[in-house]
């Protein structure tokens, strides 16, 4: 049987919704006030899930302290208390959605993951409004 495990975590970061070949109004018209050229705050609630098969050697799917600090590094270090406009190499080119956060957030994770193991990001950018992801 297939076991899901998953980790919570969470960081706050700006952004600015805006897509560069259009005109300011139709940016405007897209995306409303998450267009303001001067940057809003997130505060991202973020669930990590991995399936697979419980290792009979640990009763574990994987190790969560493992889990916790690989999120650690590669996501919290990188969008924690940042714009993620500006001051990251994932969205300077790519218009940070909470689907697009989400799926750069499978990339950066799903490499250190055995192959066997499947992930699925959650990412909450407001109490009500998430998006998820899976491989
Ligand atoms: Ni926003």
């Amino acid at each position: 049987m297939k076991v899901t495990v998953s980790r919570k975590a969470h960081f706050n970061a700006a952004h600015r919704l805006h897509n560069p070949a259009w005109d300011a109004q139709t940016n405007e018209n897209t995306f409303g006030k998450c267009n303001n050229p001067e940057y809003h705050g997130h505060n991202y609630e973020l669930i990590v899930s991995v399936k697979g098969d419980i290792d009979p050697q640990t009763g574990y799917v994987l190790d969560m302290k493992w889990l916790k600090d690989l999120i650690k590094e590669r996501v919290e270090e990188r969008f924690d208390h940042k714009n993620l406009n500006t001051q990251t190499e994932e969205f300077k080119n790519l218009n940070p959605t909470a689907e697009n956060i989400a799926v750069v957030i499978h990339q950066l994770l799903k490499p250190a993951l055995r192959p066997e193991h499947e992930l699925k990001i959650t990412l909450y950018e407001t109490p009500r409004n998430f998006v998820e992801c899976a491989d």
